[in-house]
């Protein structure tokens, strides 16, 4: 039986990238986004002969949604062996002038999208006794910077989420890896005035993934800083 990942915001960006790594290694894919075009256009992608894919319309930040998708990958999948949960928005700003909402926004997006689907999952890894969660940290999870604002709140939260399920899940043989990553080139940055160059490869992101998750049992990345080779920007 293949193996099976979930991934959050898998149509753009990092979650991209590592859903086709995942792909090409002949898993079978739960994945999920807002927007509909963009996961027909991935099932045309990411499809094989040998693999499922169980694609879902799902808006992490609405708790129902998260729910919805839960369920269907218990029915459809069963326990999970990898769960990314890289779905974000970065909103730039200031606490002190920030539209009102922002936090809010950003918690539910970034937060608590992370906190559900992981409760929602992880009672099958349990029983199964494996698994692997990795949760798309930022720099902004590690270090406040000027424009930060209500992002670098989120992003510190989805550590300490890390860390609270690091502690628990160890007694369950489940492993929990925060990604810190840096400056990606993604969608996000289109329109940035910095050449491609300076950023990091969302491939680059993905292949860590899969590296950390190759480890063998022995041995769990709790965390690990991936920077732009000239730093951050
Ligand atoms: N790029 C960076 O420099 C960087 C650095 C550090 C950390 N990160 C983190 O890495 C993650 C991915 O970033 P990215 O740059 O790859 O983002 P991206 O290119 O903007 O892609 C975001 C993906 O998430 C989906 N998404 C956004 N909001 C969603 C929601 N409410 N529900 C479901 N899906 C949603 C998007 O599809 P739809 O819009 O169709 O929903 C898209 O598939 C984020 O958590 C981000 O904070 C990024």
């Amino acid at each position: 039986m293949n193996k099976r990942i979930v991934i959050t915001g898998a149509t753009k960006g990092i979650g991209r990238a590592i859903a086709e790594k995942f792909a090409s290694e002949g898993w079978d894919l739960a994945l999920c986004a807002r927007t509909e075009k963009d996961l027909a256009e991935l099932n045309s992608k990411l499809q094989t002969a040998n693999n499922k894919l169980l694609l879902s319309k799902c808006d992490v930040s609405k708790k129902e949604e998260v729910k919805a998708f839960a369920e269907k990958v218990n029915s459809e999948f069963g326990a999970a062996d990898v769960i990314i949960n890289n779905a974000g928005i970065f909103i730039p700003g200031q606490v002190i002038n920030e539209d009102e909402g922002t936090l809010e926004k950003l918690i539910e997006t970034n937060l608590y999208s992370a906190y559900h689907l992981s409760r929602m999952l992880l009672p099958k890894m349990i029983e199964k006794k494996a698994g692997h969660i990795f949760n798309l940290c930022s720099v902004a999870s590690i270090q406040a910077y000027p424009n930060g604002g209500s992002y670098s709140i989120s992003k510190f939260a989805l550590l300490g989420l890390s860390k609270a399920l690091r502690e628990e899940l160890k007694e369950h043989h489940i492993k929990v890896t925060a990604l810190i990553a840096g400056a990606t080139y993604t969608d996000s940055w289109k329109g940035s005035d910095l050449p491609k160059s300076r950023f990091m490869k969302p491939e680059d992101v993905a292949k860590s993934v899969w590296d950390i998750y190759n480890l063998s049992e022995n041995t769990v990345v709790e965390e690990i800083l991936l920077r732009p080779m000239l730093g951050d920007i």
